[in-house]
């Protein structure tokens, strides 16, 4: 009896605790921490980029030939991107560049020319995903070169340049 009320006493204090953790983000001046909406969505879209970087090194090596194929590793990897391809915009949800991040604040003000450039991506790697399903990397490598533009031509407008 006692044990489970002291565990419901706990319960209700983790969930006040998560309720002001929210309304305490509603003040501007986002933090790069999680415990903001703002720092959170950073947080995945940082994830989510690392992860779509990480497939298309796998990608771009085999069809330049520095990395040894591997039909089944590169079958994989095109497929991974395509799915990761559609998680993007939702890493820029809400709004906000916390320290640290990189976005520009054209990601916001021209949202919908945003998505088009994450759209763009999602479209090469599902076509790249689909070629080299049906026809393997033979079908599918001329197709490696422009699904990898996509990433400079959202970045071209979107991100800061490294210093
Ligand atoms: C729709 C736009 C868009 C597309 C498409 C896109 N990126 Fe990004 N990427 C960004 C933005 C914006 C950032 C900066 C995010 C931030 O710091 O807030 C970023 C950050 C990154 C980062 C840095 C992640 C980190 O550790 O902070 C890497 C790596 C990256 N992108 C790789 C890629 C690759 C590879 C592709 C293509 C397969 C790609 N991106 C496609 C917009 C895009």
């Amino acid at each position: 009896m006692k044990k489970s009320g002291s565990l419901l006493a706990m319960m209700g204090a983790v969930l006040s605790l998560s309720v002001l953790s929210a309304c305490g983000s509603q003040q501007g001046g986002a933090a790069a921490d999680a415990d903001t909406p703002e720092g959170a969505a950073f947080q995945y879209r940082q994830a989510v980029m690392r992860i779509v970087a990480n497939k298309m090194t796998t990608i771009g090596g085999m069809a330049r030939e520095e990395i040894p194929l591997d039909e089944t590793a590169f079958k994989k990897a095109t497929a991974d991107l395509a799915v990761m391809a559609g998680m993007i915009t939702e890493g820029f949800m809400p709004a906000g560049a916390p320290s640290g991040s990189k976005s520009l604040p054209e990601v916001w003000t021209n949202w919908s020319d945003f998505q088009q450039k994450a759209t763009d991506l999602s479209n090469a790697a599902a076509g790249l995903a689909a070629a080299a399903q049906t026809g393997g990397f033979a079908a599918a490598q001329g197709l490696v070169q422009g699904t990898a533009g996509t990433c400079g031509g959202c970045h071209r407008t979107y991100r800061m340049r490294a210093e």
